[in-house]
């Protein structure tokens, strides 16, 4: 009788990409009624990047992809599979934008596919890649986290235009051995309830694109952001709780915590609460706005770019988003 070894799934690189162009709030508040005052004080957001006309998704992930796998010392035809989130695809609906990108990098004849969890993405990609690791049906995959999020903003509705921007985020999922150095746990829920919160209501199979959607603009991204944001610190923070308690660990073994990045508000209520100190939170919206499904993956760029994290700090993820979706993860970094 053959007994498995156990396999754990690490996360073995990181990498990013941002579009060159950056938009400042004062760039904003020359298009709608707003101020760089407005922005900073309720967003904590200065600028953020926007890709150009000619620029896709697929184009800001894969460049962020190379990255990754540089990064992880491997080559690309041990990648067994691709999966990017996203809430701005390529195409509308095929085929995945994790078709487009695999294909970029030369991966064919492995599975590439798309999940759609909006800014809770990156957690649930996570979340998918530890089972197939651990079930042994794969040893590495890419996981991607991406948005060309300024091609769904409406540019006349100043209560969501200036809270996002564009940018890719990606990551290598390995099997390993050695538990010290995987992703120790992974949670993920939704709550349907409150869908109405924040959603493209246009261009699906309940109101299908046509001259009157488009005059209505229901192809943008539509927030009830004050209704979110109460939810968001709420959810987050119990989220936390909960995943820490469930791995007996205390804040203080947690070398960051990587919160989604949407509001400052939201990130130092959540730190606050948690008991976090600002200098073990990471902080990226005040350049990059929220960049949904790539906002995780690339403030994890940004710590590991600085060196900050080192092979086995320990790191504790949490997001929200659209569905309403969530989740949290807690590992130790396994790249070099
Ligand atoms: O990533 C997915 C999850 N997303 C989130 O978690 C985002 C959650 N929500 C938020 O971050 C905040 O609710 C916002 C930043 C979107 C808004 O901040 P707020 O403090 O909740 O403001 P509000 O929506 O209650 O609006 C306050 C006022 C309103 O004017 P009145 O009605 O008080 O006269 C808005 O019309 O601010 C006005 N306003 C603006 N003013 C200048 C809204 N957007 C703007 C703007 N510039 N861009």
């Amino acid at each position: 009788m053959s007994v498995k070894i156990p396999i754990y799934a690490s996360l073995s690189s990181i990498g990013a990409y941002v579009p060159s162009r950056i938009v400042s709030n004062e760039d904003l508040s020359k298009i709608v009624e707003t101020s760089d005052e407005w922005i900073t004080k309720r967003t904590g957001i200065k600028e953020r990047r926007f890709a150009e006309d000619n620029e896709a998704t697929s184009d800001l992930a894969t460049k962020a992809a190379r990255i990754a796998i540089e990064r992880a010392q491997i080559d690309i035809s041990v990648i067994d599979a691709v999966v990017v989130a996203t809430i701005s695809p390529d195409f509308f609906c095929m085929p995945s934008t994790a078709c487009v990108v695999a294909n970029n990098l030369g991966i064919i004849n492995k599975p590439a596919f798309d999940i759609a969890a909006a800014c809770s993405g990156f957690i649930y990609l996570l979340s998918l890649a530890k089972s197939f690791i651990e079930s042994q049906t794969y040893k590495n995959i890419l996981i991607i986290g991406a948005e060309k999020i300024s091609s769904i903003l409406d540019m006349e509705d100043r209560s969501t235009c200036v809270l996002f921007g564009d940018g890719a985020g990606a990551a290598v999922i390995r099997a390993t051995e050695d538990k010290s150095l995987s992703v120790l746990d992974v949670q993920c829920a939704a709550n349907g309830q409150y869908q109405e919160l924040l959603m493209t209501p246009g261009c699906g199979s309940r109101y299908p694109a046509s001259a009157e959607i488009l005059r209505e603009r229901l192809q943008f991204i539509k927030m009830k952001g004050n209704e979110t944001f109460k939810i968001a610190v709420k959810t987050l923070t119990k989220d936390v709780v909960e995943i820490l308690q469930r791995n007996h660990l205390s804040k203080d073994e947690i070398d960051f915590f990587v919160p989604h990045q949407a509001n400052l508000r939201i990130i130092s209520a959540v730190g606050e609460a948690l008991g976090f100190s600002s200098e073990k939170v990471a902080l990226t919206v005040q350049k990059y706005g929220n960049t949904s499904a790539a906002s995780i993956p690339m403030a994890i760029n940004d710590l590991y770019e600085s060196g900050k994290i080192k092979q086995g700090s320990k790191l504790l993820l949490d997001a929200f988003g659209g569905g309403l979706t969530w989740g949290s993860a807690i590992l130790a970094f396994g790249g070099q």
